[in-house]
């Protein structure tokens, strides 16, 4: 077997960017980012070539604005938008291109613009593209010149509210500059499907969308080229393609099979490339790569979800689209350190509530083995905040719609589509009529992958979710499938009685909710200090319940639950986050984490709560609460034990014959699916001993600590790559002067970032600090913070420092190498 040529730039591409292709062919695509002016004044003949830009701001995208800005309780965003400002703002970039591309065909690429975005080249506009989550682009060959050339955005977010939740504000995406030949491979225009797939042998079929935008016509060859991930060509097909002059369009269709193909799968999520080359008299005049996965899926009425032939539950979790202290200008590596913590808790799903996600996020998903439940709207005609997407849903929603198919259909991650989040049609007698337009796209654009939406009316008394609009849906979504009546105790099992052949699935589902760290209860929004709850309880029982039935009912697909992380907005002041997450916006586990951990996984964890710092509270009880994947837990305090209880999840009935069982039953102590003691506080060490048929199997401990003494400072990586794409974390704990993390140390401190690399973002995960996100100065919160640092882009290192004269302070150095990303830059072009 061959290699291909540019087989290792595929794989360090996919490594990184969406669909990134390399300079190959005479195909270029740049990545436009850096050197931007903007302005955050709304300014009269911006738009023309010729205006004066130079006392602008010079920035790099992604760029959010509004996450600049402080927190303000009287932002016309209120609380859905998390009480940042908005307005509208101006970009505009000067670049050169050569001569030479005056022959090509040259588009500009719109990862993502929040929101309602006006374009120009060299002044001339060339559109609005209202929706702020969507992907665009605009054709500019027609108005470019040799030499400079000025780029032009207008951004207007000014009409509030206009989205649920935290949009964010600016060119908050990717920008990217594409170069062509006349004949080549059009913006997504391969479509890679897999009909068949076995151990043995895979049937890939390719779809390319070939463009001639040359003045005569002509005849090319379309070659397509698998390669696996390490650069091996496994198949290849070619066809002659005949072209008339203009803009002549040809869909051509390549059927490759593959033998003993690895397929995408959730421990090994392999994936591969699609080269597709126009060749015109021998020579290659247009390359493009396009990652996918051989895989297949299947949903069954009783079985719930097979990948490759193997039933998933869904294990899934809401995510939206802001990443804290960043808002919406989140780098890469951001979404990886956050999807990793998530996979750890045993995580397999997501779903991108309630709007697209940036595509790089979805390439992380194919990579790190993820199924995804990709959502395009929270609204249609009907709508949720006065200048919402129902403005624009008439004119723009099915345009919008091809859009985001073609974007994201080649990703394996995506396995089902959502039409809609809680749209207010599913309850109107003709909300049918509105949903019927969109699933005849999804089925016509994409037929592998079925349609849902999320219904939270399905049973409602007075305007439940019709059977028209059901009977439409590949597959029905419940959010808050146990809110109706009987259905807290019986969820999905009526409707399954009497639609046996529904395939369902809990699309948004309960939240434990509930603030890091924090262990003060009252309940119904009291807080009571003198009363300390481990947990949310009446939320863990629902999501104990829930999961539950989810579990042991095939015919449940899965379950996402509301949500996986913190997010900017949905709060109510003094609050500007909500605190659904079983992860807060810094990316920290709260105990939450641990329930889901205890049920996702088989690795042995015991997770205790609360903490064990309750001076002052000698002698009275604290109940202690675990949540394990172990038979029995005994917990010690100081030595003394309070009694092994033990949980088991399912428990086994008799099997085979009466009194012998599978597994081996456990004298459980309770019906939930946590451990809960009354210990009489002292201060010490909280031990929990954790067994498994009689062997101890994990241990955990948590201890009285001393005063705060000093910070600590730790990095997920201590070694990374010079690109904007890649960020560090950087952990600043309060700990004693043994080293422990003190649980309720609230520290005021400044991090101090020098050398190769900047401060872009300082949180705490508090949902009431009004603290800047940009300000390099902040409180710990429950004894952590989290900065986040992003590496200029000539290497070296950077130094990271607390100050405060409090504490003893910490220093961490990260050093960073040479990026190898194979992405161009505009720059790299130009030079
Ligand atoms: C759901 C909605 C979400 C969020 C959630 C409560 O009804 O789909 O967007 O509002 O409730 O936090």
């Amino acid at each position: 077997m061959k290699r291909f040529t540019l087989s290792i730039l595929v794989f360090l591409c996919i490594q990184s960017f969406s669909n990134c292709i390399a300079q190959a062919g005479g195909r270029e695509r740049l990545l436009m980012d850096a050197g931007w002016k903007f302005s955050q004044t709304d300014t009269v003949g911006a738009e023309k070539a010729a205006f004066n830009d130079s006392r602008w701001r010079t920035l790099n995208l992604p760029h959010d604005w509004s996450i600049e800005h402080d927190f303000i309780q009287d932002a016309p965003t209120g609380g859905g938008g998390g009480y940042l400002p908005t307005g509208v703002g101006w970009y505009r970039k000067q670049f050169t291109i050569p001569r030479s591309a005056l022959s090509k065909v040259v588009w500009i690429e719109f990862d993502g613009v929040y929101q309602n975005s006006d374009v120009w080249i060299n002044g001339h506009h060339l559109g609005r593209y209202p929706n702020g989550y969507m992907s665009f682009h605009y054709d500019l060959t027609p108005h470019l010149k040799a030499g400079n050339n000025t780029i032009t955005v207008r951004v207007d977010n000014s009409r509030q509210p206009n989205t649920r939740w935290y949009s964010g504000s600016g060119i908050y995406r990717h920008v990217w500059l594409n170069i062509a030949h006349p004949l080549h491979i059009a913006q997504w225009g391969t479509y890679i499907t897999t009909p068949q797939v076995d151990a043995a042998k895979a049937t890939v079929q390719i779809k390319t969308t070939v463009n001639n935008r040359k003045a005569v016509s002509g005849t090319a060859t379309l070659r397509s080229v698998i390669v696996d991930e390490v650069g091996k060509e496994v198949g290849r097909t070619e066809s002659a393609v005949s072209l008339k002059s203009g803009t002549d369009t040809t869909i051509v269709s390549h059927e490759i099979q593959v033998a003993t193909p690895v397929l995408w799968s959730l421990e090994k999520p392999h994936m591969y490339s699609i080269w597709s080359l126009v060749i015109d008299k021998g020579k290659v005049i247009d390359e493009v790569a396009t990652p996918f996965g051989i895989r297949h899926i299947e949903y069954d009425a009783d079985k719930g979800f097979l990948l490759n032939g193997k039933r998933i539950k869904m294990k899934g979790v809401c995510l939206h689209h802001d990443a804290g202290s960043v808002g919406a200008a989140v780098p890469e590596s951001m979404w990886v350190r956050r999807l990793q913590i998530l996979k750890d808790m045993g995580c397999n799903a997501i779903r991108t509530s309630h709007n697209p996600m940036a595509p790089e996020f979805l390439d992380l998903c194919d990579r790190m083995g993820f199924l995804v439940q990709n959502e395009v709207y929270d609204v249609w005609l009907a709508g949720k905040a006065k200048y919402d997407y129902a403005v624009y849903f008439k004119e723009w929603s099915q345009r919008d719609l091809v859009n985001f198919i073609h974007r994201d259909r080649n990703h394996p991650s995506v396995v089902l589509w959502s039409a809609g989040n809680e749209i207010g049609e599913q309850g109107q007698p003709k909300g049918y009529e509105v949903l019927r337009p969109l699933i005849e796209t999804f089925h016509r654009e994409d037929p592998t992958r079925p349609v849902t939406t999320g219904n939270d009316h399905i049973a409602d008394d007075n305007s439940p979710t019709t059977p028209e609009f059901l009977s439409m849906l590949d597959i029905v979504g419940y959010n808050y499938v146990d809110r109706w009546r009987d259905r807290r105790e019986l969820f999905y099992d009526i409707d399954k009685r009497n639609n046996p052949g529904w395939k369902m699935i809990g699309t948004e589902n309960v939240s434990i909710s509930g603030v890091r760290g924090n262990y003060f209860g009252g309940g119904y929004g009291r807080i009571d200090s003198s009363v300390i709850q481990p947990a949310n309880l009446p939320g863990v029982i629902r999501a104990e319940q829930l999961w539950k039935f989810t579990a042991v009912h095939d015919y449940v697909i899965g379950d996402f639950m509301w949500t996986g992380i913190d997010y900017l907005g949905e709060a109510r002041w003094p609050s500007k986050n909500s605190s659904s997450g079983v992860i807060d916006l810094c990316g920290f586990p709260k105990d939450a984490y641990y329930f889901y951990k205890s049920q996702w996984t088989d690795q042995p964890m015991i997770h205790l709560a609360p903490h064990w710092n309750w001076n002052g509270r000698e002698g009275k009880v604290i109940p202690v609460m675990a949540y394990t994947n172990c038979d029995t837990v005994e917990l010690f305090l100081n030595g003394k034990s309070f009694g092994a209880k033990s949980v088991q999840f399912p428990r086994p009935g008799n099997a085979g014959a009466w009194n012998r069982y599978a597994v081996t039953p456990v004298g459980t102590t309770t019906a939930d699916l946590h451990l809960i003691w009354d210990v009489p506080y002292e201060p010490g060490i909280l031990k929990a001993v954790g067994r498994k048929g009689g062997k101890t199997i994990v241990e955990e401990e948590i201890r009285t600590t001393g005063a705060p003494a000093a910070f600590r400072l730790s990095v997920d990586r201590s070694k990374i790559e010079a690109d904007a794409t890649n960020v560090a974390h950087v952990k600043i704990e309060v700990v004693d002067k043994d080293g422990n993390i003190v649980p309720n140390a609230a520290e005021s401190v400044q991090v101090i970032v020098e050398g190769a690399g900047r401060l872009i973002g300082l949180d705490n995960g508090n949902p009431v600090d009004h603290t800047s996100m940009k300000s390099d100065k902040r409180k710990t919160f429950n004894g952590l913070a989290l900065a986040v640092v992003q590496p200029a882009i000539k290497p070296g290192t950077i130094r990271v420092t607390t100050r405060s004269s409090f504490l003893k302070n910490d220093s961490i150095e990260i050093s960073t190498v040479k990026s190898g990303s194979a992405i161009r830059t505009l720059e790299q072009m130009q030079k």
